[in-house]
């Protein structure tokens, strides 16, 4: 890697990956997955990371949000370097720092709109109104407060992706991941939700690291980073 290969401009970096390898074992049998990725995502980037089907794309994304840990090499994210923190450690990292949305919402069924999005607020010291706070200002970001009291399934797809980003970014983290987060929608909701997703980078300020295989979605994000069987193989300015 050559420094400009990957510049995805400048800002201090939020996320740094330094030689980082992901394998998994089948009995004795190593399966390389990510080899040798150095990258370096600067504070308020947004980032369209691409590339072919099993080219590692998620296994990549789970190492920066720390779902998932490396076989070799260093994460430092939001200010922490990764292979430092025990699990405990780094399932409160995870609460503080990071917002996760997933191409199949992940809402829990027999929750409401608005329990959905409390959520992640329980595992925090905070009074019951300053929850409602928090929730009512989260589901008015992502224009559902009329629905707050409807369960997932009385909800569209759209709606239910909503509710997520809502609990994604309800306790402020500095970094949204988002795999495939359209991958369910058609195209006008698909549109809307990448419109929102834009305007958490651009307003709130949020950095965004999201998986995707459409080209539409990637022209959200401000850079393109191509993953080729394990390997980073380009980055793409997107002109918006
Ligand atoms: N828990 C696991 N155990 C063994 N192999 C795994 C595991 N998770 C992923 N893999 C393998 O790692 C490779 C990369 O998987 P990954 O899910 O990161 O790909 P991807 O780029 O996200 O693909 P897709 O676009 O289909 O979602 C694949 O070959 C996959 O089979
Ligand atoms: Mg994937």
């Amino acid at each position: 890697m050559t420094a400009d290969r990957f510049d995805l401009g400048g800002g201090e970096p939020i996320i740094t990956l330094r030689d980082v390898a992901k394998s998994y074992w089948r009995e004795a049998l190593e399966i390389p997955v990510l080899q040798g990725i150095d990258l370096e995502i600067p504070q308020g980037g947004y980032i369209a990371l691409m590339g072919p089907s099993g080219s590692g794309k998620t296994t990549l994304l789970n190492l920066i949000a720390g779902i998932d840990r490396p076989t070799g090499g260093s994460l430092d994210v939001c200010g922490y370097e990764l292979n430092d923190l025990d699990n405990d450690q780094l399932a409160s990292w995870r609460n503080a720092h990071v917002g996760f949305i997933f191409q199949n919402y992940n809402l829990v069924p027999v929750l409401n709109a608005y329990e959905n999005v409390e959520l992640p607020l329980l595992l925090m010291k905070l009074s019951r109104r300053e929850r409602r706070e928090k929730v009512e200002q989260a589901l008015a970001m992502v224009d559902l407060m009329d629905r707050q009291w409807n369960y997932p399934r009385q909800l569209s797809g759209g709606q239910e992706q909503r509710v997520a980003i809502a609990r994604a970014v309800v306790t402020d983290p500095d970094l949204l991941v988002a795999d495939e987060p359209t991958g369910a929608l058609d195209a006008k909701n698909a549109e809307d939700v990448l419109e929102l997703m834009a305007r958490l980078n651009s307003d709130l300020g949020k950095t965004i690291v999201m998986v995707t295989h459409d080209p539409k979605a990637a022209h959200h994000a401000r850079h393109q980073i191509h993953l080729e069987k394990g390997v980073l193989d380009r980055s793409v300015e997107v002109n918006r």
